[in-house]
């Protein structure tokens, strides 16, 4: 009898992940800006609240923005969430980067208009190297709106937010995680999805509990890991996305009855520490306020 294993039925899935580089995105983020800015707007991300300044008030509250602040904005696309902030906080500072020209071409357009150019400078440049980019031990925070996730190297990532953050500065990242099951089935499902999401979006879909071990063995103080909280009058019916999915023709919900969501999405917080712990080892729980 021939030996019948679940993973043999998606075998394919393996095919679907990428290896995409971040020359990659910049490449897909050249080609499809204006599809995405079509569909989205301004502002290039999937989970959102109908009213999208609503959400960026939000993460803005998540993050612990505030003004007087000089932040990294990782992932910028054409500047829409950091023009919102450069709004709200009228003396932040932000490093806006993207690795692709097209939305630093876009971006600029966009602050010039606005007249932000003393608040927001744009830079076309790969995240990973952020501490060769900006001063070290500079900002107070470096945030991440749905562009962690295209990283092909968090670990490296994260090793340079740190270089880059002052001590008790913060990484906030929103993304999309791999979703986890019990069940195996659903797990190879889940998995396979995944495969196409990334495949069609140059992304590596970050597993949760690898980040939080990437952050903590790192000496990142972990302040929370949620879910979004927005109100559920106000989140976005997923249609949106359905008219995204068309222009990829991917992970479409055409019915609810089987449909399994392939992923969740979660902010993280996490801070480096006031103090040099090593140095100052009886001050290790007071970096926890
Ligand atoms: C889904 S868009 C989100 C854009 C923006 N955060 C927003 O909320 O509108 C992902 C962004 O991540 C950026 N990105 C992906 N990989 C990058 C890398 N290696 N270096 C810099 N930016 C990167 C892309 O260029 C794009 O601007």
């Amino acid at each position: 009898m021939p030996k019948f294993s679940f993973r043999s039925l998606f075998s394919s899935s393996e095919k679907e992940s990428t290896s995409a580089k971040p020359v990659d995105v910049g490449e897909f983020y050249n080609q499809t800006t204006d599809k995405f800015l079509a569909v989205y707007g301004e502002i290039i991300q999937a989970f959102r609240t109908n009213d999208v300044t609503k959400y960026l008030d939000y993460t803005a509250q998540s993050a612990r923005l505030a003004d007087g602040m000089t932040v990294i904005d990782a992932g910028c696309g054409v500047c829409g969430p950091a023009l919102h902030f450069a709004d709200k906080y009228p003396t932040i500072k932000i490093e806006a980067c993207t690795v692709s020209s097209v939305q630093v071409e876009k971006a600029n357009e966009r602050i010039a208009a606005a007249g932000k150019q003393n608040q927001i400078a744009v830079t076309e440049g790969d995240y990973h190297k952020l501490n060769k980019t900006y001063p070290n031990s500079h900002f107070d925070r470096v945030y991440f709106l749905e562009s962690f996730g295209h990283s092909n190297d968090k670990r490296t990532l994260l090793n340079g937010v740190w270089d880059v953050l002052k001590p008790g500065g913060m990484v906030y990242i929103k993304d999309l995680f791999r979703r986890i099951s019990s069940d195996e089935w659903e797990q190879l499902h889940i998995d396979h999805i995944c495969g196409q999401i990334n495949k069609a979006y140059c992304y590596h879909i970050a597993d949760l509990n690898a980040i939080l071990d990437i952050l903590r063995s790192k000496g990142y103080i972990l302040h929370f890991v949620k879910i979004p909280e927005v109100e559920v009058s106000e989140f976005e019916h997923l249609s949106i996305s359905n008219d995204f999915q068309n222009l990829f023709d991917i992970g479409k919900i055409e019915s609810w009855n089987d449909y399994v969501f392939p992923i969740d999405f979660f902010e993280i917080l996490a801070e480096k520490p006031r103090f040099n712990t090593e140095a100052e080892k009886h001050l290790y729980f007071m970096n926890r306020k």
